[in-house]
Formats: structure tokens, C-alpha cells, sequence
């Protein structure tokens, strides 16, 4: 068993965080020089990182909106990130104005300012908790009023397995949540890629190895087996950039390969 990275893992500003770095990448101001420091080493091994980590965001959002013309009302977004707009809501209420959404983020700074930007309705909550506990988030009590297992719902887990390793069983943790749900229901997942270019592959394993932000490319066939006990819906796992988009995407160094599953 691999070393548990500890909770909370972004109080201390020394040390750099996934979602500071990836609002950083995003163009956002909730970051720390750590995280800024941190988020150039990785553009410096891939200087696309900006255009992938907006291309990743972009997937999640169109993901959204076809689960929600797909008559999905309901939505628990795994690893949410700090705010940005469209959120997963907004996204959805486009299509269904009472839409309702659990965030779930481990890291207490998000987690804070989730509550305060995101959760601003009585269909809307922010839990804190580590999706390495699958049952803690399945049985919180903020949950319950929000999403009945009975009916279809979205889950997302968009650009965080790739900070789960191997040993700490990612396809377990994903089989944990997707058990819980009814015909009807959606997984929408990304995550790195070994596809990517070896070489920048290699040298963010330097720059990252050991710290709170140690990424796991993962090979195709793998992440496919996440989906097992759903159906792809078209155009299968592809790269971020070009999941339901006309016209080829300019190719990245690092990939990040996503896909959406429907329960049968
Ligand atoms: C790269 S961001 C992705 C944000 C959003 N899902 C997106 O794709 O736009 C990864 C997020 O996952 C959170 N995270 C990482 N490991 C986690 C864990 N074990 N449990 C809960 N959240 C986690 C981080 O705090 C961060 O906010």
C-alpha cells in the first residue's frame, strides 16, 4: 500500500496543490507562489498545459450538458476544483433549472470557497471528504436530501484519478460509486494518459514525484476498464480536446483521455 498523501493537503501554502495549480492553468487567482512555481515547472515540460487544462474543463461542461438533455437531474462531481463558470449547476440548469449537485473536494481551501460560491441554493452542497472513501461521501449526511439512487445521476470524476495510484485501487474507489447507481445513470471520467509524449511524461514524473501533485498516466485499456458496466456513449474515450468537436484538435504533449458511460 502506497503512502496515504495526508488530509487536508493545501492549508499549507508551502506546499503545492492540485487545485491551486490547476485554477493557476486555468487562469484563476486562487493560488499560491508554490503553486505558481509549481504549475511553471509542468509548462515548462509541456508548454500546451494552459490550452489542455481549459480543453479538460471544456469536456466536463459538455459533458454536463448532454447528461442533462439526457434527462439526468442529478449530479455528484468528484474532485470539483475551485469555482469557475460554467460550474456543473450552471451547466446543467441550462437544460433543467432545478438540477441538483453535490461538489465533493478534499481540499479544505476548496471546499471553502465551494460553500461560499457554489452552494448557493438548497439544491446545491459542498462536502468535504477524500474520494479514497467512497462510503464517507455515499452515506454524508449533506448527500441524502439531494440525490435519490433510484433515479439516473451523473457522476463525475474529471481530471483527479490521475492523483490515485495504482495501489490505492482507482478502478475499487470508481466500482464503489458506480454500484450505487440505477439504469439510466452516466459516468463522465478523464484522466492522464500514457499516450502522452514519453518524454514529457518523464520529466513530470520528475518534477512532480513525491509531492502532493504526483500524477499516473494510465494506459488506454485501463482507463477503459473504469467504464466496465457501462456503455461509451459516441465518441468513445478519446482525447479531451476532441470529445464531441468538429474538426481535428491541435495535438497536446501530455493527454488527458475522457469519456462518458451510460448504465444500461
Ligand atoms: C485537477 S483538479 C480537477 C477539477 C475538476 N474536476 C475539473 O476537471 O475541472 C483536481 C481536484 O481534485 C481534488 N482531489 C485530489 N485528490 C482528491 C481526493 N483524494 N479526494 C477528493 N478530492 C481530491 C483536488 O483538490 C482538486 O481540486
Amino acid at each position: 500500500m502506497a503512502p496515504r498523501r495526508e488530509v487536508p493537503p493545501s492549508t499549507d501554502p508551502a506546499q503545492p496543490s492540485a487545485a491551486r495549480i490547476y485554477d493557476y492553468l486555468l487562469g484563476g487567482k486562487d493560488n499560491y507562489e508554490t503553486d505558481r512555481a509549481a504549475a511553471e515547472k509542468v509548462l515548462a515540460v509541456a508548454p500546451d498545459q494552459r490550452r489542455l487544462a481549459r480543453a479538460n474543463r471544456a469536456f466536463a461542461i459538455r459533458a454536463v450538458r448532454l447528461l442533462a438533455e439526457a434527462g439526468v437531474r442529478q449530479f455528484i462531481d468528484l474532485g470539483t476544483g475551485f469555482p469557475s463558470s460554467p460550474s456543473v449547476h450552471e451547466a446543467a440548469r441550462e437544460t433543467s433549472p432545478s438540477a441538483r449537485v453535490v461538489y465533493v473536494d478534499y481540499d479544505p481551501i476548496v471546499q471553502s470557497h465551494n460553500t461560499a460560491l457554489l452552494a448557493s441554493d438548497d439544491l446545491v452542497a459542498s462536502v468535504r471528504a477524500d474520494i479514497r472513501e467512497p462510503a464517507t461521501i455515499l452515506d454524508h449526511p449533506d448527500l441524502a436530501p439531494l440525490i435519490d439512487f433510484g433515479q439516473p445521476v451523473g457522476v463525475l470524476i474529471v481530471a483527479v484519478l490521475h492523483l490515485i495510484s495504482d495501489a490505492e485501487d482507482p478502478a475499487g474507489i470508481v466500482r464503489q460509486f458506480t454500484d450505487r447507481l440505477s439504469s439510466g445513470s452516466y459516468l463522465v471520467l478523464s484522466q492522464f494518459s500514457s499516450d502522452s509524449e514519453a518524454e514529457a511524461m518523464d520529466r513530470l514524473h520528475a518534477v512532480a514525484a513525491g509531492t502532493p501533485v504526483e500524477t499516473y498516466f494510465r494506459p488506454r485499456d485501463q482507463i477503459l476498464g473504469f467504464f466496465e458496466g457501462f456503455d461509451l456513449v459516441e465518441p468513445g474515450l478519446t482525447d479531451v480536446e476532441g470529445w464531441r468537436q468538429d474538426g481535428p484538435a491541435a495535438p497536446t504533449r501530455l493527454k488527458i483521455a475522457g469519456g462518458v458511460g451510460r448504465r444500461p
